[in-house]
């Protein structure tokens, strides 16, 4: 079935005094589709682990007019996720949008460092994810409205070297949404589903990775990410493309014109057998 068979069938998921929750949502990324939601008269639920900042927040937020409610909840831990819908549907009824966004980089030495940073990056990256999907879709599935977005990365879509967890899981990302979309596709559901691959944006994500790493590629690799997220492009940018397409029932929402070829030839690359190539740095 095509989407275009399918989208005029489902009820809008972006619409004024629908209902959204978005985890990671104290900062950059979340925060800012967050705005972007409550300026169209959404009602929003922002969960964090970073009281300080959530507390700030909610308080701006509050006195702009928004519609807010906060929840520090750990992603990592299925039961606070599913507690964050539940606050949802009791502060406000529904949850139409669900906005899988927390994250973290995962500075480190993949192969060296305790294997605590692989299920540090995993909990948070990965099963984040799966926890808000588990959480969200029962009760989108039987409001008969919904659309979940989960966010990858471009590095869900390419390689780079000396960071492999993030790369692993944001990959991961990019494959379960599909899946996800797929079947809901196959079901004929009223829910939708959208991948976001942000290329280097504007945020603090790499503020709270360590400030040197013990490992041959790690100060080319650190230097590499903190220079693109400092000079990425603005959160609200990112913002104004989930929420178009929500809207409009896109799957991909690739932020960045110029890094969409990277993964075609990584694919060409590997239809012709050819071996990955080095293109960090350059
Ligand atoms: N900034 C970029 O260049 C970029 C590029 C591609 C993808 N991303 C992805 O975008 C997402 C948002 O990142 P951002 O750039 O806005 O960074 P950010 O650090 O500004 O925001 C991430 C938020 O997630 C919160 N968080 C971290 N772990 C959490 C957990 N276990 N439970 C709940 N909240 C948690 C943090 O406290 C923070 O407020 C991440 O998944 C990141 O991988 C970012």
């Amino acid at each position: 079935m095509s989407d275009s068979q399918l989208e005029p069938t489902r009820p809008p998921a972006v619409a004024p005094g629908n209902v959204a929750v978005i985890t990671g949502g104290a900062s950059g990324i979340g925060l800012a589709v967050a705005e972007a939601l409550i300026a169209e008269g959404m009602s929003v639920v922002l969960a964090d682990i970073d009281a300080p900042k959530l507390r700030d927040v909610e308080a701006r937020l509050t006195e702009d007019g928004a519609s807010v409610a906060t929840m520090i909840c750990n992603t990592t831990a299925e039961p606070e996720v599913n507690a964050l819908v539940e606050y949802a549907l009791e502060q406000f009824g529904a949850v139409h949008v669900m906005f899988n966004n927390a994250g973290i980089g995962g500075f480190g030495d993949a192969w060296t460092d305790p294997i605590e940073l692989w299920h540090r990056v995993v909990d948070v990256n990965l099963y984040g994810v799966v926890h808000g999907i588990r959480a969200a879709l029962p009760i989108m599935q039987q409001q008969g409205v919904g659309h979940i977005v989960n966010t990858a990365s471009m590095a869900g879509l390419g390689v780079a070297p000396g960071l492999a967890p993030y790369f692993a899981t944001k990959h991961a990302v990019v494959g379960l949404t599909e899946s996800l979309f797929l079947e809901l596709e196959a079901l004929g559901s009223p829910v939708g589903a959208s991948v976001l691959c942000p290329g280097f944006v504007k945020t603090d994500l790499m503020n709270k990775e360590p400030d040197s790493i013990d490992s041959p590629l790690g100060p080319i690799i650190a230097e590499f990410f903190r220079t693109g997220v400092e000079t990425g492009i603005p959160a609200s940018d990112v913002a104004d493309q989930v929420t178009a397409a929500i809207k409009a029932g896109q799957f991909w929402i690739l932020t960045h014109e110029d890094m969409r070829q990277g993964p075609v030839e990584r694919m060409q690359r590997a239809a012709a057998g050819i071996n990955p190539t080095l293109n960090i740095g350059s």
